[in-house]
Protein backbone atom coordinates (compact mmCIF):
# COMPACT_ATOMS: atom_id res chain seq x y z
CA UNK A 1 0.00 0.00 0.00
CA UNK A 2 0.87 3.61 -0.22
CA UNK A 3 1.76 4.03 3.29
CA UNK A 4 5.04 1.72 3.02
CA UNK A 5 6.55 3.69 0.21
CA UNK A 6 6.60 3.88 -3.31
CA UNK A 7 7.61 0.71 -5.70
CA UNK A 8 10.94 0.19 -6.96
CA UNK A 9 11.09 1.34 -11.10
CA UNK A 10 12.12 -1.44 -13.24
CA UNK A 11 13.60 0.58 -16.31
CA UNK A 12 15.70 3.31 -14.30
CA UNK A 13 18.19 2.99 -11.74
CA UNK A 14 18.25 3.21 -8.25
CA UNK A 15 20.94 1.84 -5.78
CA UNK A 16 19.98 -1.23 -4.03
CA UNK A 17 19.65 0.76 -1.27
CA UNK A 18 20.32 3.78 0.62
CA UNK A 19 20.61 7.10 0.16
CA UNK A 20 21.32 9.05 -4.07
CA UNK A 21 21.17 12.19 -5.18
CA UNK A 22 23.23 13.79 -8.64
CA UNK A 23 24.61 11.58 -11.40
CA UNK A 24 28.36 11.58 -11.58
CA UNK A 25 31.04 10.59 -13.92
CA UNK A 26 28.94 9.58 -16.85
CA UNK A 27 30.88 8.27 -19.41
CA UNK A 28 30.34 6.04 -22.18
CA UNK A 29 33.80 3.17 -22.02
CA UNK A 30 34.54 -0.11 -22.91
CA UNK A 31 31.26 -0.78 -24.91
CA UNK A 32 29.64 0.13 -21.36
CA UNK A 33 27.14 3.39 -20.14
CA UNK A 34 29.05 4.19 -16.97
CA UNK A 35 26.94 6.48 -13.74
CA UNK A 36 28.88 7.19 -11.06
CA UNK A 37 26.49 8.92 -8.33
CA UNK A 38 25.79 11.11 -4.98
CA UNK A 39 25.40 8.06 -2.65
CA UNK A 40 25.89 7.96 0.90
CA UNK A 41 26.70 4.03 1.48
CA UNK A 42 25.46 3.79 5.10
CA UNK A 43 21.91 5.38 5.36
CA UNK A 44 19.03 6.56 3.69
CA UNK A 45 19.46 10.44 4.56
CA UNK A 46 21.93 12.54 2.94
CA UNK A 47 25.65 12.18 4.22
CA UNK A 48 29.35 10.55 3.64
CA UNK A 49 28.68 11.40 0.33
CA UNK A 50 30.52 9.41 -2.24
CA UNK A 51 30.95 7.92 -5.75
CA UNK A 52 28.53 4.96 -6.49
CA UNK A 53 28.74 3.15 -9.43
CA UNK A 54 26.61 1.19 -12.21
CA UNK A 55 26.70 0.28 -15.70
CA UNK A 56 24.52 -0.45 -18.50
CA UNK A 57 25.71 -2.15 -22.21
CA UNK A 58 22.17 -0.56 -23.59
CA UNK A 59 21.29 2.54 -20.83
CA UNK A 60 18.00 0.15 -20.01
CA UNK A 61 19.91 -2.83 -17.79
CA UNK A 62 21.62 -1.42 -14.91
CA UNK A 63 24.41 -3.69 -12.88
CA UNK A 64 25.50 -1.51 -9.08
CA UNK A 65 28.73 -2.19 -8.50
CA UNK A 66 31.16 -1.37 -5.29
CA UNK A 67 31.37 1.95 -3.96
CA UNK A 68 34.02 3.70 -6.52
CA UNK A 69 35.20 6.86 -4.35
CA UNK A 70 34.30 6.91 -1.04
CA UNK A 71 34.36 9.22 1.85
CA UNK A 72 37.73 10.34 4.12
CA UNK A 73 37.86 11.12 7.78
CA UNK A 74 36.75 14.88 6.98
CA UNK A 75 36.56 14.71 3.35
CA UNK A 76 32.89 14.25 1.41
CA UNK A 77 32.75 13.13 -2.14
CA UNK A 78 30.75 16.05 -4.20
CA UNK A 79 29.30 15.96 -7.73
CA UNK A 80 31.66 15.79 -10.88
CA UNK A 81 32.87 14.27 -13.80
CA UNK A 82 34.94 11.20 -15.61
CA UNK A 83 36.43 12.32 -19.02
CA UNK A 84 37.80 8.90 -21.45
CA UNK A 85 41.49 9.55 -22.82
CA UNK A 86 41.27 10.09 -26.50
CA UNK A 87 45.17 8.33 -27.00
CA UNK A 88 43.50 4.79 -26.61
CA UNK A 89 45.14 4.36 -23.20
CA UNK A 90 42.11 3.26 -21.18
CA UNK A 91 42.63 6.00 -18.55
CA UNK A 92 39.76 7.55 -16.91
CA UNK A 93 40.21 10.67 -14.92
CA UNK A 94 37.55 12.13 -12.74
CA UNK A 95 37.20 15.47 -11.07
CA UNK A 96 35.12 15.68 -8.54
CA UNK A 97 34.70 18.22 -5.38
CA UNK A 98 36.28 17.65 -1.83
CA UNK A 99 33.97 18.70 0.45
CA UNK A 100 35.93 19.80 3.78
CA UNK A 101 34.93 19.27 7.29
CA UNK A 102 36.36 22.85 7.48
CA UNK A 103 33.48 24.17 5.19
CA UNK A 104 35.78 24.88 2.54
CA UNK A 105 35.44 22.93 -0.55
CA UNK A 106 38.12 22.48 -3.83
CA UNK A 107 38.56 20.19 -6.77
CA UNK A 108 39.91 16.85 -6.87
CA UNK A 109 41.45 14.59 -9.55
CA UNK A 110 41.51 10.61 -9.95
CA UNK A 111 42.22 8.27 -12.36
CA UNK A 112 41.32 4.62 -13.11
CA UNK A 113 42.94 2.30 -15.10
CA UNK A 114 40.49 -0.85 -14.45
CA UNK A 115 37.86 0.70 -16.16
CA UNK A 116 36.42 2.76 -13.10
CA UNK A 117 36.03 -0.24 -10.23
CA UNK A 118 39.14 1.57 -8.22
CA UNK A 119 40.23 5.10 -8.65
CA UNK A 120 43.86 6.60 -7.29
CA UNK A 121 43.64 9.42 -5.84
CA UNK A 122 46.28 12.28 -6.88
CA UNK A 123 48.73 13.26 -4.05
CA UNK A 124 48.66 16.72 -4.13
CA UNK A 125 44.68 16.92 -3.93
CA UNK A 126 42.87 19.32 -4.15
CA UNK A 127 44.52 20.37 -7.62
CA UNK A 128 42.28 23.60 -7.89
CA UNK A 129 41.44 25.72 -4.75
CA UNK A 130 40.12 29.20 -4.41
CA UNK A 131 40.09 29.01 -0.68
CA UNK A 132 36.04 29.64 -0.90
CA UNK A 133 33.25 28.04 0.23
CA UNK A 134 30.57 27.07 -2.43
CA UNK A 135 33.05 25.94 -5.52
CA UNK A 136 32.08 22.83 -6.95
CA UNK A 137 30.85 20.66 -9.64
CA UNK A 138 33.76 19.90 -11.99
CA UNK A 139 32.36 18.93 -15.35
CA UNK A 140 34.81 18.50 -18.25
CA UNK A 141 34.23 18.57 -21.28
CA UNK A 142 36.12 17.88 -24.56
CA UNK A 143 36.63 21.31 -27.13
CA UNK A 144 37.62 20.88 -30.64
CA UNK A 145 37.42 23.93 -32.99
CA UNK A 146 40.39 22.50 -35.52
CA UNK A 147 42.67 23.79 -33.40
CA UNK A 148 44.63 21.57 -30.80
CA UNK A 149 41.94 19.79 -28.99
CA UNK A 150 41.92 20.55 -25.51
CA UNK A 151 39.68 20.16 -22.21
CA UNK A 152 37.92 22.96 -20.59
CA UNK A 153 36.35 22.49 -16.97
CA UNK A 154 33.25 24.29 -16.25
CA UNK A 155 32.55 24.58 -12.05
CA UNK A 156 30.54 27.14 -9.94
CA UNK A 157 30.91 29.21 -7.11
CA UNK A 158 27.77 28.60 -6.56
CA UNK A 159 26.10 31.35 -3.74
CA UNK A 160 27.34 33.73 -6.58
CA UNK A 161 25.28 32.24 -9.10
CA UNK A 162 28.60 32.07 -11.30
CA UNK A 163 30.49 29.40 -13.63
CA UNK A 164 34.31 29.51 -13.97
CA UNK A 165 35.72 28.31 -17.14
CA UNK A 166 39.56 26.69 -17.68
CA UNK A 167 41.49 25.29 -19.70
CA UNK A 168 43.75 22.40 -20.00
CA UNK A 169 45.70 20.22 -22.43
CA UNK A 170 47.04 17.47 -20.22
CA UNK A 171 43.75 16.78 -17.91
CA UNK A 172 46.44 17.95 -14.98
CA UNK A 173 47.04 21.26 -14.82
CA UNK A 174 44.31 24.34 -15.31
CA UNK A 175 44.45 27.93 -16.28
CA UNK A 176 41.48 29.98 -15.80
CA UNK A 177 39.77 31.37 -18.77
CA UNK A 178 36.34 33.17 -17.73
CA UNK A 179 33.45 33.46 -15.43
CA UNK A 180 29.94 33.74 -16.68
CA UNK A 181 26.77 35.27 -14.32
CA UNK A 182 25.34 36.09 -12.08
CA UNK A 183 21.91 36.25 -13.88
CA UNK A 184 18.34 35.10 -14.47
CA UNK A 185 16.52 34.02 -11.00
CA UNK A 186 18.43 35.94 -7.49
CA UNK A 187 17.33 33.74 -4.40
CA UNK A 188 19.38 30.46 -5.96
CA UNK A 189 22.47 28.81 -6.00
CA UNK A 190 23.79 27.38 -8.99
CA UNK A 191 24.98 24.10 -9.58
CA UNK A 192 26.11 21.31 -11.43
CA UNK A 193 26.87 23.04 -14.89
CA UNK A 194 27.13 21.79 -18.44
CA UNK A 195 28.17 22.91 -21.76
CA UNK A 196 26.79 21.22 -25.01
CA UNK A 197 27.52 21.70 -28.37
CA UNK A 198 24.13 21.14 -30.76
CA UNK A 199 23.73 21.29 -33.74
CA UNK A 200 20.61 23.69 -34.42
CA UNK A 201 18.27 22.08 -36.77
CA UNK A 202 20.46 19.44 -37.21
CA UNK A 203 23.24 21.64 -39.32
CA UNK A 204 26.68 20.94 -38.05
CA UNK A 205 27.89 24.42 -39.78
CA UNK A 206 25.21 25.75 -37.52
CA UNK A 207 26.06 24.77 -33.94
CA UNK A 208 25.28 26.53 -30.49
CA UNK A 209 26.25 25.68 -27.26
CA UNK A 210 23.54 25.36 -24.52
CA UNK A 211 24.97 25.93 -21.29
CA UNK A 212 23.30 23.68 -18.27
CA UNK A 213 21.90 25.10 -14.51
CA UNK A 214 20.38 22.86 -11.63
CA UNK A 215 18.95 25.89 -9.36
CA UNK A 216 18.34 25.61 -5.87
CA UNK A 217 16.38 28.05 -4.05
CA UNK A 218 18.06 29.14 -1.01
CA UNK A 219 17.39 31.91 1.76
CA UNK A 220 14.70 33.02 4.07
CA UNK A 221 12.09 32.88 2.17
CA UNK A 222 12.69 29.74 -0.63
CA UNK A 223 10.76 29.09 -3.45
CA UNK A 224 8.42 26.59 -2.39
CA UNK A 225 8.75 24.72 -6.08
CA UNK A 226 11.91 23.65 -5.00
CA UNK A 227 15.33 22.82 -7.45
CA UNK A 228 14.84 22.70 -11.13
CA UNK A 229 16.83 23.00 -14.21
CA UNK A 230 17.34 25.12 -16.93
CA UNK A 231 19.39 26.38 -19.95
CA UNK A 232 20.68 29.14 -21.84
CA UNK A 233 21.57 29.21 -25.71
CA UNK A 234 24.85 30.96 -26.54
CA UNK A 235 28.34 30.36 -28.10
CA UNK A 236 31.32 29.69 -26.65
CA UNK A 237 34.64 31.18 -28.51
CA UNK A 238 37.06 29.10 -27.03
CA UNK A 239 37.58 31.27 -23.55
CA UNK A 240 33.95 32.49 -22.78
CA UNK A 241 30.57 31.62 -22.78
CA UNK A 242 28.39 33.83 -24.46
CA UNK A 243 24.50 34.05 -23.86
CA UNK A 244 22.73 34.36 -27.58
CA UNK A 245 19.82 36.23 -26.13
CA UNK A 246 19.62 36.96 -22.59
CA UNK A 247 17.03 34.11 -21.90
CA UNK A 248 17.13 31.57 -19.22
CA UNK A 249 14.83 29.17 -20.15
CA UNK A 250 13.25 25.63 -17.99
CA UNK A 251 14.45 22.34 -19.25
CA UNK A 252 11.90 20.56 -17.57
CA UNK A 253 8.72 21.54 -16.77
CA UNK A 254 7.77 19.10 -13.80
CA UNK A 255 8.87 19.29 -10.24
CA UNK A 256 11.48 16.13 -10.27
CA UNK A 257 14.18 17.03 -12.38
CA UNK A 258 17.64 17.47 -10.92
CA UNK A 259 21.12 17.64 -11.55
CA UNK A 260 21.41 16.41 -15.04
CA UNK A 261 24.41 16.16 -17.14
CA UNK A 262 26.08 14.66 -20.08
CA UNK A 263 27.87 11.63 -21.26
CA UNK A 264 31.36 12.17 -22.14
CA UNK A 265 32.74 9.97 -25.41
CA UNK A 266 29.44 8.57 -26.38
CA UNK A 267 28.43 6.88 -29.20
CA UNK A 268 28.20 9.06 -32.78
CA UNK A 269 29.22 11.95 -30.43
CA UNK A 270 25.59 12.28 -28.92
CA UNK A 271 24.42 14.49 -25.84
CA UNK A 272 23.03 11.85 -23.59
CA UNK A 273 21.75 13.18 -20.35
CA UNK A 274 20.63 11.48 -17.35
CA UNK A 275 19.14 13.77 -14.33
CA UNK A 276 18.37 12.87 -10.36
CA UNK A 277 14.59 12.21 -10.26
CA UNK A 278 13.85 14.54 -6.90
CA UNK A 279 13.74 17.53 -5.27
CA UNK A 280 15.63 19.25 -2.77
CA UNK A 281 12.35 20.87 -1.27
CA UNK A 282 11.52 16.91 -0.23
CA UNK A 283 14.03 14.62 -1.45
CA UNK A 284 14.93 13.22 2.26
CA UNK A 285 11.36 12.45 3.40
CA UNK A 286 10.09 11.00 0.07
CA UNK A 287 9.21 7.41 1.32
CA UNK A 288 10.65 4.86 -0.51
CA UNK A 289 12.51 1.90 1.08
CA UNK A 290 15.30 0.50 1.29
CA UNK A 291 16.31 2.73 -1.25
CA UNK A 292 16.03 6.48 -2.22
CA UNK A 293 16.98 8.35 -4.82
CA UNK A 294 16.06 7.28 -8.91
CA UNK A 295 17.97 8.50 -11.70
CA UNK A 296 15.34 9.14 -14.71
CA UNK A 297 15.36 8.09 -18.39
CA UNK A 298 18.38 8.73 -20.35
CA UNK A 299 17.98 11.94 -23.24
CA UNK A 300 18.98 12.95 -25.91
CA UNK A 301 19.26 16.23 -26.75
CA UNK A 302 18.99 18.51 -29.72
CA UNK A 303 17.99 22.12 -30.70
CA UNK A 304 15.27 22.80 -33.10
CA UNK A 305 14.19 25.77 -33.79
CA UNK A 306 10.85 26.15 -32.16
CA UNK A 307 8.07 29.14 -32.45
CA UNK A 308 11.26 31.24 -33.98
CA UNK A 309 13.69 30.57 -31.03
CA UNK A 310 16.35 27.27 -30.68
CA UNK A 311 14.87 24.98 -28.15
CA UNK A 312 16.43 22.33 -26.61
CA UNK A 313 14.78 19.11 -27.43
CA UNK A 314 15.28 16.03 -25.54
CA UNK A 315 14.45 12.20 -26.92
CA UNK A 316 13.62 9.53 -24.78
CA UNK A 317 15.93 6.48 -25.50
CA UNK A 318 15.81 3.87 -28.03
CA UNK A 319 14.69 1.07 -25.73
CA UNK A 320 11.77 2.95 -24.96
CA UNK A 321 10.91 3.57 -28.83
CA UNK A 322 11.67 0.07 -29.18
CA UNK A 323 8.87 -1.29 -26.89
CA UNK A 324 6.67 1.54 -28.34
CA UNK A 325 7.02 0.51 -31.75
CA UNK A 326 6.08 -3.64 -30.93
CA UNK A 327 2.37 -2.29 -30.10
CA UNK A 328 1.69 0.00 -32.63
CA UNK A 329 -0.04 -2.14 -34.39
CA UNK A 330 -2.60 -2.70 -31.68
CA UNK A 331 -3.03 0.80 -30.92
CA UNK A 332 -6.43 1.74 -29.74
CA UNK A 333 -8.53 4.62 -31.02
CA UNK A 334 -10.28 5.95 -27.82
CA UNK A 335 -14.37 6.04 -29.20
CA UNK A 336 -15.93 4.49 -26.25
CA UNK A 337 -15.81 8.18 -23.70
CA UNK A 338 -14.49 7.91 -21.33
CA UNK A 339 -12.11 4.88 -21.59
CA UNK A 340 -9.98 2.94 -18.56
CA UNK A 341 -7.41 0.77 -18.91
CA UNK A 342 -5.64 -1.00 -16.08
CA UNK A 343 -1.56 -0.70 -16.43
CA UNK A 344 0.54 -2.39 -14.21
CA UNK A 345 2.52 0.62 -13.47
CA UNK A 346 5.62 0.17 -15.32
CA UNK A 347 3.83 1.12 -18.48
CA UNK A 348 4.39 3.26 -21.53
CA UNK A 349 1.64 5.23 -23.59
CA UNK A 350 2.00 7.27 -26.44
CA UNK A 351 -1.17 9.37 -27.16
CA UNK A 352 -1.88 11.15 -30.52
CA UNK A 353 -4.67 13.68 -31.46
CA UNK A 354 -5.66 16.60 -33.71
CA UNK A 355 -6.58 19.38 -30.82
CA UNK A 356 -8.75 20.90 -33.55
CA UNK A 357 -11.08 17.81 -33.61
CA UNK A 358 -10.50 16.91 -30.28
CA UNK A 359 -11.09 20.00 -27.91
CA UNK A 360 -10.72 19.62 -23.95
CA UNK A 361 -8.39 16.23 -23.44
CA UNK A 362 -7.94 14.63 -20.08
CA UNK A 363 -5.64 12.00 -19.10
CA UNK A 364 -6.26 10.83 -15.72
CA UNK A 365 -4.21 8.28 -14.06
CA UNK A 366 -5.70 6.75 -10.65
CA UNK A 367 -4.18 4.78 -8.07
CA UNK A 368 -4.83 3.63 -4.22
CA UNK A 369 -6.26 5.23 -1.80
CA UNK A 370 -7.36 8.63 -4.59
CA UNK A 371 -4.04 9.11 -5.00
CA UNK A 372 -4.27 10.61 -8.52
CA UNK A 373 -2.18 12.44 -11.50
CA UNK A 374 -4.55 14.21 -13.46
CA UNK A 375 -3.13 15.71 -17.01
CA UNK A 376 -5.35 18.62 -19.20
CA UNK A 377 -4.64 19.71 -22.66
CA UNK A 378 -6.54 23.39 -23.02
CA UNK A 379 -6.25 23.66 -26.93
CA UNK A 380 -6.58 27.18 -26.85
CA UNK A 381 -3.98 28.26 -24.18
CA UNK A 382 -1.58 25.54 -25.56
CA UNK A 383 -0.73 23.82 -22.71
CA UNK A 384 -0.70 21.16 -21.15
CA UNK A 385 -1.49 20.70 -16.90
CA UNK A 386 0.04 18.23 -14.98
CA UNK A 387 -1.39 18.03 -11.45
CA UNK A 388 -0.53 15.60 -8.53
CA UNK A 389 -2.58 15.16 -5.64
CA UNK A 390 -4.40 13.00 -2.84
CA UNK A 391 -3.54 11.75 0.81
CA UNK A 392 -0.57 9.94 0.19
CA UNK A 393 1.21 12.79 -2.13
CA UNK A 394 -0.12 15.29 0.55
CA UNK A 395 1.38 13.23 3.58
CA UNK A 396 4.57 13.48 1.95
CA UNK A 397 5.31 17.49 2.28
CA UNK A 398 2.70 20.30 1.95
CA UNK A 399 4.43 21.20 -1.37
CA UNK A 400 4.07 17.85 -3.15
CA UNK A 401 0.75 18.31 -3.92
CA UNK A 402 1.41 20.49 -7.29
CA UNK A 403 0.04 21.54 -10.61
CA UNK A 404 2.47 22.03 -13.40
CA UNK A 405 2.19 23.86 -17.13
CA UNK A 406 3.83 22.53 -19.98
CA UNK A 407 4.03 24.57 -23.32
CA UNK A 408 2.63 22.64 -26.52
CA UNK A 409 4.48 24.18 -29.14
CA UNK A 410 2.72 24.43 -32.91
CA UNK A 411 -1.04 23.62 -34.25
CA UNK A 412 -0.63 20.42 -35.71
CA UNK A 413 -1.63 17.23 -33.92
CA UNK A 414 -0.27 16.75 -30.30
CA UNK A 415 1.43 13.57 -29.25
CA UNK A 416 2.81 12.76 -25.92
CA UNK A 417 4.79 9.86 -24.14
CA UNK A 418 3.64 9.01 -21.09
CA UNK A 419 6.30 6.92 -19.02
CA UNK A 420 5.38 5.82 -15.76
CA UNK A 421 7.77 3.67 -13.63
CA UNK A 422 6.69 3.00 -10.30
CA UNK A 423 7.33 6.13 -8.66
CA UNK A 424 8.45 8.19 -11.84
CA UNK A 425 6.39 9.87 -14.11
CA UNK A 426 7.95 10.88 -17.43
CA UNK A 427 6.37 13.10 -20.15
CA UNK A 428 7.73 13.92 -23.53
CA UNK A 429 5.79 15.99 -25.50
CA UNK A 430 6.27 15.63 -29.47
CA UNK A 431 9.37 14.91 -30.33
CA UNK A 432 10.74 16.06 -26.74
CA UNK A 433 9.79 19.53 -27.42
CA UNK A 434 9.26 19.80 -23.65
CA UNK A 435 9.19 17.48 -21.11
CA UNK A 436 8.00 17.13 -17.70
CA UNK A 437 9.31 15.02 -14.79
CA UNK A 438 7.04 13.72 -11.73
CA UNK A 439 7.25 11.68 -8.06
CA UNK A 440 4.30 10.08 -8.02
CA UNK A 441 2.72 7.96 -5.26
CA UNK A 442 -0.01 6.21 -6.81
CA UNK A 443 0.34 2.69 -4.93
CA UNK A 444 2.02 -0.55 -5.62
CA UNK A 445 -1.12 -2.49 -7.22
CA UNK A 446 -1.07 -0.70 -10.53
CA UNK A 447 -3.50 1.51 -11.97
CA UNK A 448 -5.74 2.60 -14.21
CA UNK A 449 -6.04 5.25 -16.62
CA UNK A 450 -8.42 7.41 -18.23
CA UNK A 451 -8.45 8.84 -21.38
CA UNK A 452 -11.02 11.42 -22.37
CA UNK A 453 -11.62 14.22 -25.44
CA UNK A 454 -14.48 16.73 -25.53
CA UNK A 455 -15.63 15.38 -28.88
CA UNK A 456 -15.31 11.31 -28.78
CA UNK A 457 -13.66 8.71 -31.46
CA UNK A 458 -10.47 11.67 -32.07
CA UNK A 459 -7.80 9.94 -29.41
CA UNK A 460 -5.04 7.48 -30.24
CA UNK A 461 -3.34 5.40 -27.66
CA UNK A 462 -1.19 2.94 -27.46
CA UNK A 463 0.09 1.26 -24.08
CA UNK A 464 2.72 -0.99 -23.15
CA UNK A 465 3.30 -3.07 -19.62
CA UNK A 466 7.25 -2.96 -19.91
CA UNK A 467 7.29 -5.31 -16.78
CA UNK A 468 5.68 -7.72 -19.34
CA UNK A 469 7.94 -7.32 -22.33
CA UNK A 470 11.05 -7.60 -19.79
CA UNK A 471 10.60 -10.86 -18.50
CA UNK A 472 10.76 -12.57 -21.76
CA UNK A 473 13.40 -10.19 -23.13
C1 LIG B 1 23.47 19.24 -6.29
C2 LIG B 1 24.51 19.22 -5.18
C3 LIG B 1 25.86 19.58 -5.73
C4 LIG B 1 26.80 18.91 -4.76
C5 LIG B 1 26.05 17.65 -4.40
C6 LIG B 1 26.26 17.20 -2.97
O1 LIG B 1 22.35 18.48 -6.05
O2 LIG B 1 24.11 20.08 -4.14
O3 LIG B 1 26.08 20.96 -5.86
O4 LIG B 1 28.06 18.66 -5.34
O5 LIG B 1 24.69 17.90 -4.62
O6 LIG B 1 25.66 15.98 -2.72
Amino acid sequence: TTSTGAPRPSFHFTPRQHWMNDPNGLVHHGGLWHLFFQHNPEGPDWGNMSWGHATSPDLEHWTELPVAIAHRPGEQIYSGSVVASRTGDDVLTAYYTSAYDDGHQAQSRATSVDGGLTWDLDPTNPVLDRGTTAFRDPKVIRYDDGGTPRWIMLTVEADDRQVLLYSSTDLVTWEHLSTTGPFGATGVVWECPDLVRLPLDGDADDSRWVLLLSTNPVGEDPDPAGSSMHYVVGHLDGTSFVPEVPEVRRLDHGRDYYAAVTFDDAPDGEAVTIGWMSNWHYARVFPSAPWRGAMSLPRTLALRTVDGRPTLVQSPPAFVRGYLDRVLPTALLVDDQPADLHLSGHSLVELRWDPSATGVVSIRLRGEEDAFVDLMHDPHGRTLSLTRGGPAAEAVHPDFPSTSTVPLSGDGPARLLLSLDGPLLEVFVGDGDATASNLVLLGARGVTLSLEAARPGTLHAAVVDVSAHRETS
